[in-house]
């Protein structure tokens, strides 16, 4: 991605090597603030990776000094950003004292919060992998120190396995389980059973809630589960049948802060496998998962959001719940997204904060359709809004990947073309070409959102229009 040539500035400051170990930012100044940027956000406006922030600094200490050791190439994410570059070992220029120096300047600067960086250790991780020869790759660094899991709202957590085959969740308490074990990972992962078919789990255990107030539940399973908070059922998914949002329950209970006893059953039959639980207050717009986000070795579906990348549009082109099947799914930057229907010739769904849980087409080739990860989604309409002699003519997309579809009207063009405005609105800006006659555009019937329900639109006189999400 980056021709060779640009890592070469670096090479005279390795001149530079009688600097003190002291010197900590000066010595990152020197190797590696020319990549890194001296405000550690990645030089040339971010195309290199950040140090502030970076998640990779954080946890096991070895895995910075191994970074800097032998550097790193291939794909890696950072911040939630992807690149694809090359990082030049440091470990024959740089002596341990510096690396020292320059790791716990880095691990402490621009709010980062990694550990402290012992002179000992950079000695033993070079010993360590003396032989190794070529530059990292992130999975590999990733197995050998994996980033230390976040705990969730799940505490004092014990499962349960029991053996049978059901329909429907069993009373657990009259059966008995074949073992008792700690989950200490706050994460319930249906693996752990280690069983193919005719099982159940059940969970028990605390859930922190961070305040007082009513906090929402959303569970799905393949097969059942049922949720259950100070002894009463909150949500169900009954029966038989894949984890694919179409049995998805929802409810809601008001906790106290601090724990409250939270009990999870869990049956599977035959087939696939998984479980997925968030929660969310009413003042944060995301689910926080407290299932692992992946099932993939029993065959179940990750959840995998699907989020803009490097400030463009994201495009989602398989079948969406709540829109017609010619929907086209669009993730704005800044956490506002749209479905525009190519049956119904407008903007049909708008909601704020995530975008699309790909999981599912990603895994089974696009059968069912794909739920918005958002419960709080805007129906603008429901049936077609032009003329019926309109004709879908196709979009096309700016740099930023943002979106203007093409409408043909008796004789007439109408291009409808959308993207984020200031304050996580979403704008979208009319144009009708040809022709004389004046069109009239529904917006929406929501006034949350607009509050002009239709525009006159005239040719060559482009009306702006703003949804307001939030
Ligand atoms: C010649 C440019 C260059 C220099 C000099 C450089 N790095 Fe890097 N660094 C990179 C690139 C490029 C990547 C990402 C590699 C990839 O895409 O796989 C990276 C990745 C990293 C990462 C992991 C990803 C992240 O952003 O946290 C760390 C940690 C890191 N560098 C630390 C350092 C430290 C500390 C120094 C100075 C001793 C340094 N680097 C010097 C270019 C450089």
């Amino acid at each position: 991605m980056f021709p060779p040539r640009l890592l070469f500035p670096l090479i005279p400051l390795l001149l530079h090597s009688h600097l003190k170990a002291q010197d900590g930012e000066q010595l990152y100044g020197l190797y590696c603030a020319a990549c890194h940027a001296p405000d550690g956000k990645g030089a040339t406006g971010g195309a290199f990776p950040p140090l502030a922030g970076s998640e990779w600094l954080h946890g096991n200490p070895k895995r910075s000094v191994a970074i800097v050791l032998k550097g790193l190439h291939g794909p890696i994410e950072v911040g939630g950003k992807s690149y694809n570059l090359e990082m030049p070992p440091q470990g024959d220029a740089l002596g341990d004292d510096q690396i020292v120096a320059i790791l716990n300047f880095v691990h402490k600067a621009w709010g980062n919060k990694g550990q402290e960086v012992k002179r000992d250790l950079v000695r033993v991780v070079r010993a360590e992998f003396t032989t190794r020869t070529t530059p990292w790759t992130a999975p590999e660094l990733l197995k050998l120190f994996p980033f230390e899991k976040k705990p969730t709202a799940l505490a004092n957590l014990t499962s349960r396995v029991y053996k049978g085959q059901w329909n429907q969740t069993p009373d657990f308490t009259k059966i008995q389980s074949e073992n008792v074990e700690e989950e200490h990972s706050g994460i319930l992962d249906t693996a752990l059973a280690a069983m193919k078919e005719d099982f159940g789990i059940v969970w028990e255990g605390d859930f922190m809630a961070p305040a007082d107030g009513e906090y929402s539940f959303i569970l799905d399973a393949d097969d059942g589960a049922k949720l259950i908070l100070d002894g009463k059922t909150v949500a169900e998914v009954k029966g038989l049948g894949p984890i694919d949002g179409s049995r998805v329950a929802k409810g809601k209970a008001t906790l106290k802060a601090g724990a409250n006893p939270i009990r999870i059953e869990y049956f599977q039959g035959k087939g696939q496998q998984g479980i997925s639980l968030g929660w969310k207050t009413a003042s944060t717009k995301k689910w926080q998962w407290v299932s692992a986000s992946s099932q993939k070795n029993t065959g179940g579906n990750p959840q995998i959001p699907l989020m803009p990348q490097d400030g463009k549009t994201v495009i989602y082109r398989n079948f969406i719940k709540g829109s017609t099947a010619r929907g086209i799914g669009f993730g704005f930057p800044g956490e506002v997204n749209m479905v525009y229907s190519a049956d119904n010739l407008a903007p049909e769904l708008i909601w704020a904060g995530d975008f699309m849980d790909a999981g599912l087409h990603w895994t089974n080739r696009g059968q069912g359709f794909q739920t918005p990860m958002s419960d709080e989604v805007i129906t603008l309409t429901a049936q077609r809004s032009l003329a019926p002699t309109a004709r879908f003519k196709g979009y096309s997309l700016d740099p930023k990947g943002n979106p203007t579809f093409h409408v043909k009207i008796d004789g007439q063009l109408l291009s409808d073309a959308f993207a984020l405005g200031a304050d996580g609105t979403l704008v979208r800006t009319l144009k009708l070409s040809g022709g004389t006659s004046v069109l009239e555009i529904p917006l929406g019937d929501n006034p949350s959102v607009t509050t002009e329900k239709s525009v006159s639109l005239a040719p060559d006189k482009p009306v702006t229009v703003t949804y307001k999400l939030r």
